[in-house]
């Protein structure tokens, strides 16, 4: 009986003190990317959007009255390391919510450990629809592969004239095999005709075993639903073997490499993506300043884009949430609407996707072209 008042006292000291290491902690936010290894070029691209946007944040004063602290893993684009960078980031950096991962493969290995951690995870850009599908606590503020493969459909098929066509996809990827299909449905109920599915691996070097059997076909064009190592590969190869015709492809071929390791055999190509730099809305172009101007001069792609984009978008739950709370967050990010990033404006579905439109890209002169917008 005696003890009780003094339980009480300690409690009350236990949480004034807390209190106050409270009033100084930041909101922990962490992001886990392929800054090295074969896709470096997108986790870079990536991290820059997102810290540009976690500066600008705490330019403004923070999150909740704290500043914000961004905690970055690298998962070296490796299988099995995104698994490792997020339980680091949940259990030793205590991060309250988790930024990734661009490539669909690594967002759907991490996304078990972040659902079943009850950290809400945003990934800037995996395409592929499952990703989501890992459980309630997954999100993302881009656009999904069966929107992607019916747009670049209706491309081939419309635009390009292109009705006979190969397609060369990577079995160990879930976005390629996702795209490949989702791609096909489309492309077949418009009267088009897949002559050839030629597939390979990812690190692959050599396809012209592939390529060769793509040129005996006679097709149109190549549709090339990969990642933009592999894609400058293909069509260096392709021209090699006589082969004119287009290669297209979706948002994996975008990184300044497909131009430098492709050469002039991706001119005449085309890819899909997100949005154009070239785009004059002035949130656009504002963003394009502070970018380069952070960066170097550097101009910003579709991943540095959504990367900047999917850290306000958590920010701006954040603040609706009012807390840092797991729940919380994942509440309000469920129920965001009319976001406005530079990626176009995000609501979320019932399925937590974003619908958004999608920009056709055109390699000219040595040079990532606009070429146009495709509404969802
Ligand atoms: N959408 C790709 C995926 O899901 C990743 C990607 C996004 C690549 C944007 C380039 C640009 O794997």
């Amino acid at each position: 009986m005696i003890a009780l008042p003094r339980l009480h006292l300690l409690l009350l000291i236990l949480g004034s003190a807390s209190l106050c290491l409270r009033a100084q902690e930041t909101v922990r936010i962490g992001e886990f990317a392929s800054l090295t290894g074969k896709e470096a070029a997108f986790g870079q691209s990536s991290h820059k959007g997102t810290v540009l946007a976690i500066e600008k944040l705490n330019a403004g004063g923070g999150l909740l009255g704290r500043k914000v602290e961004l905690f970055t893993e690298d998962n070296q684009s490796k299988p099995g390391e995104s698994t490792t960078a997020v339980r680091k980031l949940i259990s030793r950096n205590k991060i309250v919510a988790l930024l990734g991962e661009v490539a669909s493969s690594r967002s759907l290995e991490a996304a078990p450990i972040a659902q079943g951690a009850h950290i809400p995870m945003v990934s800037p850009s995996s395409t592929n629809p499952e990703v989501t599908q890992r459980g309630p606590y997954i999100f993302r503020v881009c656009f999904i592969d069966p929107f992607q493969g019916a747009v670049l459909a209706k491309f081939a098929f419309n635009s390009l004239h292109a009705h006979r066509v190969g397609v060369l996809s990577s079995v160990s990827s879930a976005y390629s095999v996702g795209l490949a299909k989702y791609f096909a449905e489309p492309y077949v109920a418009a009267g088009g005709v897949i002559a050839i599915a030629q597939k390979y691996s990812e690190g692959d070097k050599d396809f012209k075993a592939q390529l060769t059997a793509i040129r005996a076909a006679g097709v149109d064009a190549i549709f090339v639903p990969g990642y933009y190592t592999e894609a400058a590969l293909i069509a260096k190869q392709a021209r090699e073997l006589g082969l004119t015709i287009p290669l297209f492809g979706g948002d994996g071929w975008e990184a300044p490499q497909l131009l430098e390791i492709g050469g002039t055999a991706v001119e005449g190509c085309y890819y899909s993506t997100h949005y154009s730099p070239e785009d004059p809305a002035p949130l656009v172009q504002q963003f394009v300043q502070a970018f380069q101007a952070r960066w170097g001069g550097e101009m910003p792609d579709a991943m540095a884009a959504l990367g900047y984009d999917s850290a306000l978008m958590l920010a701006d739950a954040i603040k609706r949430a009012g807390s840092t709370d797991g729940a919380r967050i994942r509440d309000a990010l469920a129920a965001t609407k009319g976001f406005a990033g530079v990626t176009g404006t995000t609501s979320m579905d019932a399925d937590r996707n974003a619908s958004k439109a999608a920009v056709i890209v055109v390699i000219k002169d040595g040079r990532f072209q606009f070429l146009e917008s495709v509404a969802p």
